[in-house]
């Protein structure tokens, strides 16, 4: 009998230095797309896929994530006596309905593999969990990135990673699985190899679904360059061990807002997207004339 996927590890204890000066004193997940802190796509998306329970890694510098779900008392009598009516639902569409929250803490950034193992004692031994990095947005119309994978998982019941198909001139930025046959059956997993060295041109993109092994090999993956416990290490000896598969997200986009250009573009595509704001941001563009 398989357990079913129910918990989600959100890592958010990152120092985000790409982003300074923007990420000193206000954590990069809460940086805004639109009129929405980036976590709050990404818990929505976890939602969407039937997570119950999200544990956030986080530091100590990151309280707004913290925050940004908890109830807000006095924001909210202050817009009930006002009757401001669709602000009281922006504020209470924050938290998806039967979500719970559990944070745990990384004293140090010591990498990706161990933000997860922060979360090792929260997750059961015989459980898999889903790992989502809050800086990937994944835009879909109808069904998100990791409901489309839970769905795969129920099918296969062994790891599933979302891949993405990147130029070959981009390869060098990403880690690059490569893949047996249609059903991309993962092979190998490279770290930003060059593009005469890449197995394919296909990107792990930060939406995995892992079996409760991933989380026993971290615990045996020895730190790597600048003491960090890296998640591609332990992925690679899960390999040796089990089938992983990867998984094309279909009928959406993604964007790496852990980038300025990427978070740029997210912030341009749903505002024009956006139903109030889309048709006059739209106009506005068109009738744009910088010179
Ligand atoms: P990144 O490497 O993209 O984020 O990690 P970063 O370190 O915050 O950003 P830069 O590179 O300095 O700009 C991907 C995700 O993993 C989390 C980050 O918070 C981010 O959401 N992370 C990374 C941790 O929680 N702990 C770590 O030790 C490293």
């Amino acid at each position: 009998m398989h357990r079913g996927l129910t918990k989600a590890i959100i890592p958010v204890a990152g120092l985000g230095t790409r982003f300074l000066p923007a990420t000193k004193a206000i954590p990069k997940e809460m940086l805004t797309v639109v009129d929405k802190p980036l976590i709050q796509y990404i818990v929505q998306e976890a939602a969407e896929a039937g997570i119950t329970d999200i544990i956030f890694v986080t530091h100590s510098s990151k309280n707004a994530i913290e925050n940004h779900f908890d109830s807000h008392y006095e924001l909210e009598s202050k817009l009930i006596e006002s009757a401001k009516h669709d602000r009281i639902d922006a504020l209470k569409s924050i938290t998806p309905k039967g979500v719970n929250f559990i944070s745990v803490r990384q004293p140090e950034a010591l990498g990706l593999g161990h933000a997860i193992l922060c979360a090792s004692h929260i997750v059961a031994p015989d459980e898999p969990f889903a790992v989502l990095l809050p800086d990937v947005l994944m835009h879909h119309p109808k069904k998100g990135c990791l409901a489309q994978m839970s769905n795969y998982y129920r099918q296969v019941h062994t790891s599933v990673i979302a891949l993405e198909q990147v130029p070959d001139d981009q390869v060098h930025k990403y880690g690059i699985a490569g893949v047996l046959d249609a059903d991309l059956r993962i092979t190998e997993l490279v770290e930003k190899p060059k593009p005469e060295e890449a197995p394919s041109n296909l990107s792990v993109v930060g939406r995995y679904i892992f079996t409760p092994r991933l989380m026993e090999l971290l615990k045996n993956t020895k730190p790597g360059v600048a003491g960090e416990i890296q998640l591609t290490d332990a992925m690679a000896a899960l390999l040796n061990e089990e089938v992983m598969f990867g998984y094309e997200f279909s009928g959406g986009k993604s964007y790496d807002c852990g980038d300025k250009q990427g978070f740029l573009r997210a912030n341009i595509e749903y505002a024009l997207r956006d139903k109030v704001l889309g048709a006059d941001f739209r106009k506005y563009l068109a009738s744009l004339d910088l010179s």
